[in-house]
């Protein structure tokens, strides 16, 4: 297979299926053609709109896939002694610093990497650690070395408290079990100029990436923050980034009919105006799981916002819910057959699946169990997701596909960029900024108070006048 290839390329190609959002199939909730027509003009505008800001503001992701060929270099030439000289690689972030780096291993890696021999791994045993319970610091340390671990510590604002508390307990370690030495086991990955990593990175000689301008944190994949653990692991970097750009091309006009990632944002956009206020990410494939993760946190984030662009009080967002193929068939998918009409499903299907798995034949005296003799499971997850979508839109619930033909660095990429630029166009559609997040700043600032940081006084103050609890209300 040559992955260079304009052939293996287009058959690589992701495509969007979206029958089952449409009136003829699925009834009275569906779209006529006519209302997506009648988008034409507003989508054609969310799509001037992105384009006339590419690469300048937050919107400095658009030109990842262009501008990093040095920096993917280095990149490469610093997994490489990773790999030589590590036994263990630990990312430490939270949110848009973390959930990219797990859902591109979860994706690309053997699904029990980390139980595999060494010999069977492309590098070093590897774990994200994207929360601040005790019990998880501990489990960590119980089943890694830290004199052979390399640490990646990622925060774009170079002060998020549960990083920096993860970096000051890690830190503190290293520099017991090896002094000097400590500061080779750490790598920063974090805003040029702003932040206290940055500062840290300076005075202890890290070797340091930087998350470029104009890139937030849920936008960051594509940069340093995704492609130094994903090389670490010894994936193609450089295939992803051509997945992204081959994704951009797709996304190049206008139009709803040519362009995947503004079909999907007016789908989801005149989804929302009927009500639609739930939308499910339901991947039918293991390796994709967390994809729906990383998929929620940029949806939810970039369009969750009270104010418009104008100023204007809004409250707009779509809540996004993480479901898994089959799995939640025997979970979720009651509800989203029979309950409320609030809910787009998006299915992501894989075409070839890496392996292939036979169901052998037997129990023939049980014919209700020998059916399944002689199919593959591959048939099988893919007559589930079939019938998954088909069970939807008989019961008239709007359902959509977003189809991989295999899971690899290319396919991953198109997915990454085309949900990124369909968050950008459902951004200018509903008119709100897509790059801030109030809501988390607030969080973290109550945060900072509540444990005494400097200069958080007056929001201490706050807190403390709020109304006191009261005991009636605790059962
Ligand atoms: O998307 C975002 O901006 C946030 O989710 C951040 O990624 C998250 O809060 C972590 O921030 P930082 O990378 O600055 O530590």
């Amino acid at each position: 297979m040559n992955t260079r290839s304009k052939e293996w390329r287009s058959s690589m190609r992701l495509s969007v299926n979206y029958n089952y959002m449409m009136k003829k199939f699925i009834g009275e909730d569906g779209f006529k053609d006519a209302d997506l027509s009648a988008m034409k003009e507003e989508a054609a505008n969310a799509f001037s709109y992105v384009d006339k800001n590419r690469g300048t503001g937050m919107m400095g992701w658009t030109e990842l896939p262009y501008n990093q060929k040095e920096i993917v270099e280095d990149i490469l030439a610093t997994a490489k002694e990773v790999r030589r000289k590590f036994k263990y690689f630990v990312v430490l972030g939270i949110g848009g610093s973390a959930l990219g780096p797990i859902a591109v291993f979860n994706a690309l890696c053997h699904l029990h990497y980390n139980d595999l021999a060494p010999s069977k791994r492309r590098g070093p045993k590897f774990y994200v650690e994207d929360n601040v319970d005790p019990e998880r610091m501990q489990a960590l340390l119980d089943v890694i070395e830290p004199e052979k671990t390399c640490f990646n510590v990622i925060t774009k604002s170079g002060a998020t408290s549960e990083t920096m508390a993860q970096y000051l307990i890690v830190s503190d370690l290293l520099n017991k079990a090896l002094g000097d030495k400590a500061s080779e086991h750490i790598i920063a990955t974090t805003d040029s100029a702003k932040g206290n990593l940055i500062k840290l990175a300076k005075q202890h000689g890290y070797k340091t990436f930087y998350i470029p301008d104009g890139v937030g944190g849920r936008f960051s994949e594509l940069c340093p923050v995704g492609l130094l653990p994903a090389a670490v692991l010894g994936l193609d970097v450089k295939l992803m980034l051509a997945g992204a750009a081959y994704m951009d091309g797709l996304c190049s006009r206008p139009s709803i009919a040519k362009n995947p990632a503004l079909a999907c944002a007016v789908l989801q956009v005149a989804a929302m105006r009927r009500g639609k206020n739930v939308g499910v990410m339901m991947p039918y494939a293991d390796s994709l799981k967390l994809m729906a993760d990383w998929y929620c946190q940029l949806w939810a984030e970039s369009l969750g916002k009270n104010v418009t662009l104008d100023g204007e009080p809004c409250n707009v967002g779509q809540t996004p819910v993480k479901a898994l193929g089959v799995t939640d068939q025997h979970s979720q998918v009651q509800l989203y057959t029979e309950g409320p009409f609030d809910k787009v499903v998006t299915f992501l299907s894989v075409g070839n699946y890496r392996t292939e798995f036979d169901i052998p034949h037997g129990c023939e005296d049980i014919p209700d169990v020998a059916f399944l003799g002689g199919h593959t499971m591959n048939e099988l997850i893919a007559a589930e997701n079939k019938a998954t979508a088909y069970a939807l839109a008989k019961a008239g619930r709007q359902n959509y596909t977003i189809v991989l033909p295999a899971v690899n660095e290319f396919t991953l990429g198109q997915l990454m960029f085309l949900f990124e630029l369909q968050t950008a166009y459902a951004g200018a559609m509903l008119n709100i900024d897509t790059y801030n997040q109030p809501g988390v700043e607030a969080g973290k600032q109550a945060t900072y108070a509540l444990l005494g940081k400097k200069g958080y006084e007056a929001k201490k103050a706050e807190l403390d006048s709020a109304p006191a609890e009261e005991e009636k209300y605790t059962v």
